[in-house]
């Protein structure tokens, strides 16, 4: 990745620059008095009872905001714009993937998360309680998140595309007790069922006690009398009115599950002022959010990005936007397009790995729509290579629109390093500048900033508001995962280069934690799933370039003997992982091979596979035990190569 050369930088047109919500001078205001600003930030909040001290680090890395301040997320993102007379200002505008639309105004969602929130209490859902959500993208998914919110009942979304057993372990690991799910969804033109994963988890889930199931498909589903409840029934049964109690500041809202480097997911834990207040300072000053813009963001509410960018920044903000169940070739590829140019949205926010697949299909496509109602475009999800940074501004933004490649992750809980649409002379490929308020750093391996031009790793210097508080159940973990690498940092497991000016440009992970389509896997977890399968012996995954996906799993799979080596075995791995962990983890490719390369203290060299995977000369080897292995890898897997 390459310094952009001078006619390469995008400065925001002198309209947008003068009426941008953030300008230069933040930058100064906010290092001035750091915690001063985030002070200020946390006013865009009601707050109940108000904070008496905004940060205490005192039990540093265990992070308490606005100490002392009582306030309620749902009030926050719902009934304050109604409060304000803002009730018929339509907060969702869902569209179905089939093509049926549903418009929710304020006021209607804040009759919705009430009703929800007392039917949660009815089912005996008290403040404290964990919640599951398996739903669908519907405007239910946003309710429930809501309804839990309100209550004080943290919640866990656990994407639809996760398998059973992957929803059992969550739901397992975060004591949830109620499930909230749908009987089905809609993807790629069919009814795609989502509850008979609910109940093969439930299987061995003993405290879940109910299961509140939205009629979205009408397909059939396997009920279970007295367990399973159905949410137009309880919802409609329950009253519009609810008082949305005062909750601590450090209340926990919800839980995320994200892939680290051991075979264990972590359960990531968010909490309520910190994160709302990030999450709704970084909606509006990133994406210059105006009262009369439509905001779109493509994530999934199952990721990270779908709660703060979807559901808590976007509403906290009292954004318009839209919400939309399907995939983006669905009936056709001209299909987000269209519903940009139908509900005229003007910020768009997406994934590079999405922006490349567009590219592919032909900027034709996009042409035919009318896109004039964008003003800004972000992305997020992994490094935005330059040229589908320039198709996307280009093609999608007509060359108007500024960028913002905004770089986080599910533990910052908001954006950390991202140009300001109204500031930045953007640079194709560079996440550019931490957010104000947020201090990072470029670092080499004593923990030293590298000088300009070097690379380094990726550390925040100082807490955040949104920063994750723990690792659910497992604070010794979150210690060790993230802050014993150099004393006082946050290691973000990403490897940065400072450019000759000092913007920072992300260069991948540095762990063993692969990026297949913005979403984060664990080398190690899908090699924990592929030796749960009884044909193997061991098992090395990497994540090798895609010009796509940024990365594609390839596993390597040494078979026990006399394991069964039946046509079918590599597609039979395959389907193993998919139903182990969910069919994003599928390895594109499964190699038998007869040896795995490893260092003398038996760690397996990754980067050596990672050369075969990719055809490249392989590095040096020196550090192997056996020498040979490569050559026998390379023979193996010529006698028995499996793809797609
Ligand atoms: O490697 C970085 C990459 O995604 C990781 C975080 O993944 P996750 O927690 O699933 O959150 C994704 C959505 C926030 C990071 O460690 N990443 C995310 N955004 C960018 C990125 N890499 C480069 N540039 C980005 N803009």
């Amino acid at each position: 990745m390459g310094n952009a050369s001078v006619e390469e930088l995008f400065e925001p047109a002198p309209e947008f620059r003068s009426a941008a919500n953030l300008g230069p001078a933040v930058y100064e205001e906010a290092a001035r008095d750091r915690l001063g600003f985030w002070a200020e930030q946390a006013g865009r909040l009601d707050w109940a009872e108000p904070f008496t001290e905004v940060l205490d680090w005192s039990n540093a890395p265990f992070a308490r905001w606005f100490v002392g301040g009582r306030l309620n997320a749902a009030y926050n993102c719902v009934d304050r714009h109604v409060v304000a007379g803002r009730g018929d200002r339509v907060a969702l505008r869902f569209v179905g993937e089939p093509g049926d639309e549903r418009t929710l105004t304020y006021r209607e969602l804040q009759d919705e998360v009430c009703k929800a929130a007392n039917a949660l209490t009815a089912l005996g859902v008290g403040t404290g309680d964990p919640v599951a959500i398996y739903l669908p993208m519907i405007p239910e998914a946003v309710v429930a998140m809501l309804a839990c919110a309100r209550i004080g009942a943290p919640h866990t979304v656990v994407f639809g595309g996760f398998s059973a057993d992957a929803l059992r372990s969550r739901i397992n690991d975060f004591g949830a007790k109620l499930v909230i799910t749908a009987d089905g969804g809609y993807r790629r033109g069919a009814a795609s069922a989502l509850k008979p994963a609910v109940d093969d988890a439930l299987t061995s889930c003993p405290d879940v006690a109910h299961v509140l199931v939205v009629l979205r498909t009408g397909q059939d589903v396997a009920w279970s009398r007295g367990r399973d409840v159905w949410w137009h029934e309880a919802v409609a049964a329950a009253s519009p009115e609810h008082e949305a109690p005062a909750l601590d500041s450090e209340h926990p809202l919800f839980v995320m599950y994200t892939s680290g480097t051991t075979g264990k997911p972590k359960g990531i834990l968010h909490t309520t002022g910190g994160y709302l207040t990030q999450a709704a300072y970084t909606f509006w000053g990133v994406f210059d959010h105006k009262p009369d813009d439509v905001y779109w963001c493509t994530a999934d509410v199952g990721w990270i990005t779908g709660h703060s960018y979807v559901v808590y920044g976007p509403l906290a903000a009292g954004a318009t936007q839209v919400l939309y169940e399907g995939t983006p070739d669905t009936p056709h590829r001209g299909r987000w397009w269209e519903i940009i140019q139908r509900h005229r949205v003007s910020i768009f926010y997406t994934a590079p790995t999405a922006i490349r697949t567009c590219m592919k299909w032909g900027a034709e496509i996009p042409a035919g729509f009318d896109l004039s109602s964008l003003r800004v475009l972000g992305t997020v999800g992994e490094s935005i290579n330059p040229e589908a940074y320039r198709w996307y501004r280009r093609t999608i933004g007509g060359d108007r629109t500024p960028v913002v490649d905004t770089w986080w992750q599910t533990e910052t809980g908001g954006h950390m390093i991202t140009p300001l649409p109204g500031v930045a002379a953007a640079k194709p490929g560079a996440a550019m500048t931490p957010v104000p308020g947020v201090s990072a750093d470029v670092v080499d391996d004593a923990g030293k900033p590298v000088a300009p031009g070097e690379s380094g790793y990726l550390v925040l210097t100082e807490p955040w508001p949104a920063m994750a508080r723990t690792i659910w159940k497992d604070p010794d973990r979150f210690v060790e995962t993230y802050w014993s690498r150099w004393e006082g940092y946050y290691f973000a497991g990403d490897g940065a280069r400072r450019d000759a000016d000092g913007d920072i440009w992300l260069l991948g992970r540095v762990d063993d934690v692969m990026n297949v389509s913005g979403h984060r896997l664990s080398t190690t977890e899908i090699e924990s799933a592929l030796v749960a399968h009884p044909a193997v012996a061991e098992a090395a995954v990497v994540g090798a370039s895609d010009e796509t996906t940024g990365q594609a799993v390839v596993a390597y799979v040494i078979l026990r003997e006399g394991a069964d080596v039946g046509g079918d075995l590599t597609e039979e791995l395959r389907g193993h992982v998919a139903k182990e962990i969910g069919p994003i983890a599928k390895p594109r490719r499964v190699l038998l091979v007869p040896e795995l390369p490893k260092t003398r203290s038996g760690k397996i060299m990754r980067r050596l596979l990672r050369d075969v995977a990719e055809n490249r000369e392989i590095g040096d080897a020196s550090t192997l035990a056996d020498a040979s292995v490569m050559d026998l890898i390379r023979d193996g897997m010529t006698a028995a190569p499996a793809e797609d």
